[in-house]
């Protein structure tokens, strides 16, 4: 008898490995191995967290902090988000309003736990974060997805949007700067999708992740800053990992409507309870302390973002568009469809992935598993030495396709 498989809920089978930890994890087995791997796959900043951060953390568990909190956050930080989103966006929130969880991830999850009912429809973008698709699913509810090109962007129209909304519709998720493509919408263009969204009875899931990774001119716009009405539709999320570097910490938030706070409050009293409290108390010093290692980070980002999109748009065969946000570039490899490297041929993006890992030990993300054939994530999260080091072996290694 096949034990595991009369165990496992069907949820199980409907949903997919993150092909992120997946590549990241052969990286690893590959190091072990003792091969020079350089490894462009992650997902999070290179740089630790600041200090000034670590020690209100290590403060917060010897001043005895040590215990549960209110499942959905403590006072403190819910007033330091409200402070956030009203120095940054403009916004004002009441601290019933935030809800605090283990990461980003963990808010996206609450929330489409506490909307989806089976059959539901969810709006999603591609290239997509890989988890959104695969969250909707185990709640039942079906992932739209909304393939985009170059010639916008790789950014969902209005128009396009419009016509993908049916009576099952329930949420879009709007991501901005997103994750693979480092693309941002502009605010008009996020009027523009407003302007439609307020024509249905929907709401927008809005992942502001990557809010204060945003390079040259360009700023950060909020869809719930459009008006009273967007705000009242919009479910903000947010976090602390990719701004402060402190993904191992494992906090965000929502900002919502109250109603939804609770509910989320709710879900979350009977499923992790509150967050971990130290990285509670570290959250508020994040906030309201100094924003000088941001920019510090920032800065870095933006002179590897610089060298990396100038350095891919030199290699013949590669075209990528120019990221204005996160730490991502998105070239397109699908020139080399059709050619062959020593291992085979390369019939879709898993295949140069698997290829430019194999000979040339280098390793990035498979467009595919965001959605996005065609294309590879190459995170610049890393230092400038590896960088270098990591695009030349790309260019010898598409310079040997046959
Ligand atoms: C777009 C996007 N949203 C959410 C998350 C989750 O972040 P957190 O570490 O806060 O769970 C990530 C992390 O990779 C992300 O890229």
């Amino acid at each position: 008898m096949n034990t595991s498989s009369n165990l496992l809920a069907n949820r199980v089978s409907e949903i997919e490995e993150s092909i992120t930890l997946k590549i990241t994890g052969l990286a690893k087995t590959l190091r072990s191995e003792g091969k020079n791997i350089l490894a462009f796959s992650a997902g999070e900043p290179d740089f630790d967290t600041p200090s000034h951060i670590k020690e209100s953390g290590i403060r917060a568990i010897q001043e005895g902090k040590n215990k549960y909190t209110v499942a959905s956050g403590i006072p403190e930080l819910k007033e330091a988000v409200c402070q956030k989103l009203l120095r940054d966006q403009n916004l004002t929130y009441s601290s019933d309003q935030i809800v605090i969880s283990c990461g980003a991830k963990h808010s996206i999850f609450n929330v489409l736990m506490a909307t989806i009912n089976p059959g539901d429809e969810v709006i999603v973008p591609s290239p997509y974060w890989v988890s959104y698709p695969e969250q909707i699913k185990l709640f039942g509810g079906q992932p739209i997805i909304l393939q985009t090109t170059e010639e916008t962007g790789l950014k969902i129209t209005p128009d396009q949007l419009e016509k993908s909304i049916t009576p099952k519709t329930k949420l879009l998720i709007l991501n901005s700067p997103s994750n693979p493509t480092g693309m941002i919408y502009s605010k008009s263009e996020i009027e523009a999708l407003a302007d439609v969204v307020l024509a249905h009875n929907i709401w927008v899931l809005s992942d502001e992740i990557y809010e204060h990774l945003i390079y040259g001119n360009n700023t950060h716009f909020s869809i719930a800053q459009v008006s009273p009405e967007m705000k009242e539709r919009t479910i903000l999320v947010n976090g602390w990992s990719k701004a402060y570097a402190m993904t191992g910490w494992r906090l965000g938030f929502i900002a919502c409507n109250p109603d939804l706070a609770k509910a989320v409050g709710k879900i979350q009293s009977q499923s992790t309870s509150n967050p971990t409290t130290c990285a509670q108390w570290a959250g508020i010093t994040a906030l309201n302390g100094s924003q000088k290692a941001v920019n510090d980070m920032k800065a870095a980002f933006d002179e590897r973002r610089q060298y990396t999109i100038q350095t891919l748009n030199t290699i013949s065969g590669i075209t990528c568009l120019e990221p204005f946000g996160a730490f991502y570039a998105f070239p397109n490899i699908s020139q080399y469809f059709g050619k062959s490297a020593q291992g085979g041929t390369i019939t879709d993006s898993v295949t140069f992935c698997q290829f430019l890992l194999e000979e040339s030990l280098v390793a990035v993300v498979p467009g595919s598993g965001f959605g996005a054939e065609g294309f590879i994530r190459f995170s610049y999260a890393t230092s400038k030495e590896a960088i270098v080091e990591g695009l030349n072996r790309l260019r010898s290694f598409v310079e040997g396709l046959h």
